[in-house]
């Protein structure tokens, strides 16, 4: 199969292009394309012929539930089976963003787009080309992120096309994600609102919002999002992440004979020698978030054998970066020192 690419200006979408893409969505193809927080790769929610074959391209488990995405607000109350209060409120606050809603869901939605489950995943994308596409489709677009199950989601067409070329239909390509990491994924249907992944929308703005919210521990045992169970994000290499950056070098000079790259921030690269992939500033974690993935990416294709990582204070968005490094950890090798 030839994927075509459809480049766009991320401001202003060509409507052309946007209306070709959700020709492709309205005949049960798959497109992907740019959400502010990562690439997904989207079809029609409704087909399940469709759905089924994202999880044949990407190689995602069956029982790995994907997020289903709308262009309206309104359109909630078509595929959650109710709304709670607590929904409408944080949909009014964040909405377009990056923040899914767990709920009870619809009869509309087939079951394998929940993997069987009796709730789905909702969320409202901000970022143009998203939106247009759903509208242009008529129908809600099922996406996971645009990766092969295992890679760093992907933060640019480049990344789509080196995992997907050729085996989905279109990529549209909306220039760099500006979140670089994925949505919050909120439960809803606990008792108290639970955080299942930490993402753009921060732990301290939902408890803003709510009061009372859970962090799900990623050490826990039975998870409650089901794909909390696999190894994601995770590049070919081993991960380290060292607690004490200056601890770095001497760790380095230890592990002579592999090939290291390390992740790290600007305040700290002059310490480093070698292969050093700069991520942003430790002032700015939303800038550490944006390069993450992308960074993960090209110490993959440096083919090194060991990544060594800076760590992050788990605060704002601090806490989506540490929980994507420690899942990208083939061991938990957090050496806290
Ligand atoms: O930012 C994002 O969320 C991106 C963009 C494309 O929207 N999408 C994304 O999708 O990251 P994916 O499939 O890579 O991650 C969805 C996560 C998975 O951990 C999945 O298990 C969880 O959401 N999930 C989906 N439906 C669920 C449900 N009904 N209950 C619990 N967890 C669910
Ligand atoms: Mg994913």
């Amino acid at each position: 199969m030839e994927t075509i690419l459809l480049k766009v200006n991320p401001w202003r979408p060509s409507k052309r292009k946007i209306q070709t893409a959700a020709g492709i969505i309205r005949r049960g193809g798959l497109v992907a394309f740019p959400t502010e927080t990562v690439y997904g790769l989207g079809a029609n929610a409704l087909d399940v012929e469709a759905v089924e074959k994202i999880f044949e391209v990407k190689g995602r488990p069956l029982d790995n539930p994907v997020i289903v995405h709308i262009a309206k607000k309104e359109e909630l109350k078509k595929l959650a089976k109710e709304v709670p209060e607590k929904a409408k409120i944080l949909a009014e606050r964040f909405w377009p963003g990056p923040l899914t809603l767990i709920l009870k869901k619809s009869e509309v939605l087939p079951g394998v787009t929940t993997a069987g489950l009796d709730t789905v995943a909702i969320r409202m994308p901000d970022n143009k080309t998203a939106l247009g596409l759903i509208s242009a489709s008529g129908v809600p677009i099922a996406a996971p992120s645009a990766n092969i199950s295992g890679r760093p989601s992907p933060t640019a067409a480049e990344h789509v096309m080196r995992d997907l070329n050729g085996k989905i239909d279109a990529v549209i390509d909306g220039g760099a994600a500006n979140i670089g990491l994925e949505s919050t994924v909120l439960d809803l249907t606990a008792s108290v609102p639970t955080i299942l992944r930490p993402g753009g929308v921060t732990f301290e703005e939902l408890k803003g919002v709510l009061g009372k919210v859970e962090k799900q521990s990623i050490l826990l045992g039975k998870p409650r999002s089901p794909g909390m169970k696999y190894r994601h994000y995770a590049p070919k290499a081993e991960l380290i992440l060292v607690g004490d950056a200056e601890k770095i070098p001497e760790i380095v000079s230890k592990l002579s004979g592999k090939k290291i790259g390390i992740l790290a921030t600007r305040e700290n690269a002059q310490m480093y020698s070698g292969i050093v992939e700069v991520v942003g500033s430790r002032k700015n974690l939303r800038e550490v978030a944006r390069n993450l993935f992308n960074a993960l990416r090209k110490l993959d294709e440096e083919g090194v054998d060991i990544i060594i990582s800076e760590n992050f204070e788990e605060k704002g968005i601090g806490l989506a970066i540490m929980n994507r490094l420690k899942k990208a950890a083939s061991k938990i090798n957090i050496l806290l020192c």
